[in-house]
């Protein structure tokens, strides 16, 4: 990740800097105090917000602005820089804002604001009571957004998980490798929810919906109603079927419970077999390897990564990990798992007295089919993300929308799309009236490695490499019929932010 932004050397904004030290619509990072700032110009008007993203705490001078909005290079997170809102996830939190005083051509950074009411509570009937299936990045999301909406009416929020809301993201990166704390995990702590009215119902499961009722009913038996629902049930890791999958030594990572377990043997494992190539296998082969456990990574593909990133960067991928000592098994397939190795299907044995299972995830749609909404791979929603049912709207993994940069309807399991089309569907199901048409991204982290994916290609027909891949600088724009359809950077934040608005950009002009 790139180096923070604000420096000793920064210029003191309290003393004062020149108007022309900051060009329109650039940013300039100092310090007031202690605290580290970014001034932001546009036209004649200057902004003081915090310098860094709330989200994981980028250095927010390193991203781009446009119109009103700093974007932040690690995950693409958007800031309203006359506010300091978080208007667009993975960050959730505003930024500190400051006053500012022109004086003299000079530019004087005051004190610090009070964090504005940045939303009106919405005139109009609201509905009284909204139900959010999900406690994961969609449904999280959503509620935080009700209540920033200034939404009064009740909001339940029913999860199976034992534990609140948590930053999926970092189960299979720092947390797993030891270096962020538990604490670091949850979204937000657990007096959040009762201080904003979120009746949040751990290990309660949903057993049906009916959306003519307009009931939930619960594995208990007792039923909930609801004016609007929002189905966020996400999606949950493939099973193998094999002899042996379901053995004690056997691991799939979806939940902070997985990871808790995969952490616990991982204190007493030497050799560890990871089944699948996917993000999360190799992230969490990567982890162990920090732990220094002996790691090999078994899956058909002959490279790792190359269905969604090309050959080039399952290349680059595969040596990443060799450099770390991952020892790859490619072109071969699981058949059994005994108590202390793998059989594959060419016969080979290979120790292991931990196995973790990465083969993909499969969209949790039980409820959605039993309640009769249109399914397609998926749960089908329009571009306000409701479904075939009105009043009831789906987001996160579960949801097939008709995403308006590859004109197709399209299921992606990110964790931005999830946040923000919880988001979105929390302001629709208040009448707003917003399309989603966010450009899909995600990130994914290998040992110091970031990658950072923008757009939607399952299909391509030309790709463009630009940099170095192996000296970890590069950009690859991956292209069908010669228009862009997603970018693919290794420290190019600023080009694959770029890259974004110009999609955004594209979009709205539609095609040609
Ligand atoms: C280890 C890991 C690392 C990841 N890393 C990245 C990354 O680096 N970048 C990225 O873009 N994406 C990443 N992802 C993917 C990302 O986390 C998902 O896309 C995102 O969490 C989807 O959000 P969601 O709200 O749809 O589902 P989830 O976050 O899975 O939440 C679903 C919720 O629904 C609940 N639920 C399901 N069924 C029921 C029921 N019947 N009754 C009650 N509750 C129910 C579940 O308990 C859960 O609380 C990662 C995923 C994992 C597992
Ligand atoms: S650090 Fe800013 S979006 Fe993640």
């Amino acid at each position: 990740m790139a180096q923070d932004a604000a420096k000793p050397t920064d210029p003191d904004l309290a003393q004062g800097i020149e108007l022309g030290a900051v060009a329109d619509g650039g940013m300039l990072a100092g310090h007031v105090g202690e605290e580290e700032v970014v001034l932001v110009r546009q036209g004649t008007e200057i902004f003081a917000v915090g310098a860094h993203c709330t989200h994981y705490h980028a250095p927010l001078a390193d991203g781009i602005v446009t119109g009103n909005l700093i974007r932040c290079p690690w995950h693409h997170a958007c800031f309203d820089f006359r506010t300091g809102e978080a208007v667009r996830a993975p960050a959730l939190s505003p930024l500190d804002c400051w006053s500012v005083e022109e004086r003299g051509g000079k530019i004087f950074v005051r004190e610090k604001k009070e964090q504005p009411k940045v939303r009106e509570r919405r005139p109009g009937a609201a509905p009284e009571k909204i139900v959010i299936i999900g406690g994961g990045a969609a449904g999280f999301a959503a509620a935080e957004m009700l209540r920033r909406e200034q939404y009064g009416g009740s909001i339940v929020m029913l999860s199976n998980d034992g534990a609140a809301p948590v930053d999926r993201p970092n189960l299979s990166k720092d947390y797993l490798v030891g270096t962020a704390p538990e604490d670091w995990v949850p979204l937000r702590p657990e007096s959040f929810y009762a201080d904003h009215g979120i009746d949040l119902r751990l290990k309660t499961h949903v057993a049906g919906v009916d959306p003519r009722a307009r009931e939930v009913a619960l594995a208990d038996g007792s039923k909930i109603g609801f004016d609007r629902l929002l189905l966020a049930t996400g999606a949950e890791p493939v099973k193998l079927p094999i002899p042996g999958a379901d053995a004690a030594h056997v691991y799939t990572l979806r939940t902070l419970a997985d990871c808790r377990a995969i952490i616990a043997r991982a204190k007493e494992a030497r050799r560890v077999v990871v089944i699948g190539a996917s993000f999360i296998g190799l992230e969490v082969a990567a982890a162990l390897r920090n732990r220094d456990i002996e790691v090999h990574v078994v899956a058909p593909e002959a490279r790792p990564m190359e269905r969604i990133l090309g050959p080039q960067m399952g290349d680059f991928i595969r040596s990443l990990h060799e450099e770390h000592g991952v020892i790859f098994h490619l072109g071969e397939t699981a058949a059994a798992i005994e108590s202390d190795k793998v059989r594959l299907k060419t016969g080979s044995l290979l120790q292991a007295d931990m196995v973790v299972v990465g083969v993909g995830v499969r969209p949790r749609l039980e409820l959605a089919e039993s309640a009769g909404l249109a399914l397609d791979r998926g749960v089908t929603v329009n571009s306000y993300l409701e479904t075939s049912a009105p009043g009831i709207f789906a987001a996160g993994d579960i949801a097939r929308w008709p995403d308006p940069h590859s004109g197709e309807n399209i299921r992606v399991e990110h964790w931005v799309v999830a946040e923000r089309q919880g988001q979105k569907a929390a302001r629709n199901m208040l009448g707003c009236g917003e399309k989603f048409t966010d450009v899909p991204f995600f990130w994914s982290q290998h040992y110091d490695v970031p990658i950072n994916y923008v757009g939607h290609a399952e299909k391509w027909d030309a790709l463009d490499i630009e940099g170095d891949i192996a000296g970890k600088d590069c950009l690859i724009r991956f292209k069908r019929n010669g228009r862009v359809l997603a970018v693919a950077s290794i420290f190019r934040d600023v080009e694959n932010l770029q890259a974004e608005v110009a999609m955004e950009e594209a979009a709205v002009s539609g095609p040609g």
